[in-house]
């Protein structure tokens, strides 16, 4: 039976217009190695030494309560054959633990330190009983990429400190946040910065999330903050594991989820969704020519058939191997979030050097030999 999915799965990847040798998955189940459908959500992969480790959220064994689990990885050495490694970073049955069973781990992405040699997982928390209150940033390392991750920290980001595109007076700005949503008032007190001061002392909200190392080697942490109004990207320092004090607002009031950022050409790319919970909406594109901005927002990179709401996923990653940009977004399943399938398109650049996204139905399942 293995022998056979592994040839077939390949057969249904490989489509036209793809880079050679890159999958085009379309939601269609992907079994791993053993013929399970991988259960790694609103993740991302890294690349070592050959190999392929695509990190993400389990979301339970599809019975009802089962739970997560932590953190899976699977590795590849082709990116199309997919061996699952277990869990390594896991939930506890310690009461009082930030990990405890029960909390909320969501998009997990796990990047190769240099200064230090260790692997460094950041990940969206919810501590147990919350719900999305909380709104952490936790950080874990590993030795080996395999795990097991310890947890280093989990809590908002840099508080006490302003970002760098807020001018100082704003922490003196009377504002109430009672102010009636989406009035005109409401929304200049956003953009001046209202959420970003009423979460100063505390640290800023970070919920959906991404890691970026760029050429220079620098990491930056991108994040949906100030109660999911507001991006905010955030410099690390060179351990990864902390943030320098040093961070931008991007798009106050955008409303922007699942960031998942890209260079190409010196170019910055991010690619995010809105906000609708599990329900799709319409990608959006984002640009700049310093990762701290000032950034701008391009139309919907989608092209074709269900174009406005994302082919039905949700952005959670642009893998890079060699000048190829997969995207990789998830396509939920809320009733048994395990079950949720996987996209991965190839991202094309125009005759403008701008990305855009086809829709999977352009890509002809390969003929099987
Ligand atoms: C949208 C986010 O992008 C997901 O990661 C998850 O947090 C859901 N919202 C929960 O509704």
């Amino acid at each position: 039976m293995k022998r056979l999915i592994i040839p077939l799965l390949l057969a249904i990847a490989l489509s036209m217009n793809a880079a050679p040798g890159m999958p085009v998955i379309k939601g269609e189940r992907f079994p791993d190695t053993q013929g399970d459908h991988i259960n790694a959500h609103g993740g991302g992969i890294m690349e070592k030494d050959g190999t392929y480790y695509w990190y993400g959220e389990h979301r339970g064994d599809g019975t009802p309560g089962s739970g997560q689990k932590g953190v899976v990885c699977y590795t590849s050495s082709d990116l199309h054959a997919w061996t699952p490694r277990g869990v390594v970073l896991a939930v506890t049955d310690t009461k009082g633990d930030p990990l405890e069973a029960g909390c909320i781990i969501e998009r997990p992405k796990v990047v190769f330190c240099p200064a230090t040699a260790k692997y460094v997982m950041w990940f969206h928390h919810e501590l147990k009983g919350v719900g999305y209150g909380s709104a952490h940033s936790a950080v874990a390392v590993a030795d080996n990429p395999l795990g097991p991750f310890r947890m280093l920290r989990t809590g908002r980001v840099n508080p006490g400190v302003m970002p760098v595109n807020l001018p100082s007076e704003s922490v003196s700005k009377q504002w109430s946040d009672t102010l009636e949503w989406w009035t005109p008032q409401w929304r200049k007190a956003v953009d001046e910065g209202m959420f970003t001061v009423r979460d100063l002392d505390r640290g800023q909200m970070a919920r959906d999330m991404g890691i970026f190392v760029d050429s220079d080697g620098k990491a930056y942490h991108i994040y949906s903050s100030e109660s999911n109004l507001t991006l905010q990207i955030a410099e690390l320092d060179s351990t990864f594991t902390r943030h320098t004090g040093k961070y931008v607002r991007l798009f106050p009031g955008g409303h922007n989820e699942a960031p998942a950022m890209f260079k190409h050409d010196g170019v910055y790319w991010m690619i995010t969704s809105g906000c609708t919970g599990w329900e799709p909406n319409e990608a959006r594109l984002m640009r700049a020519d310093n990762i701290l901005g000032p950034w701008k927002q391009l139309p919907n990179p989608c092209r074709g058939a269900e174009a406005e709401k994302t082919f039905c996923g949700q952005s959670t990653f642009v893998m890079r191997v060699g000048d190829s940009y997969t995207f990789m977004a998830d396509i939920w399943n809320p009733k048994n979030l395990a079950d949720s399938r996987h996209l991965w398109l190839p991202v094309k650049f125009d005759s403008d050097g701008v990305p855009f996204i086809d829709s999977p139905d352009s890509y002809r399942i390969a003929s099987i030999e």
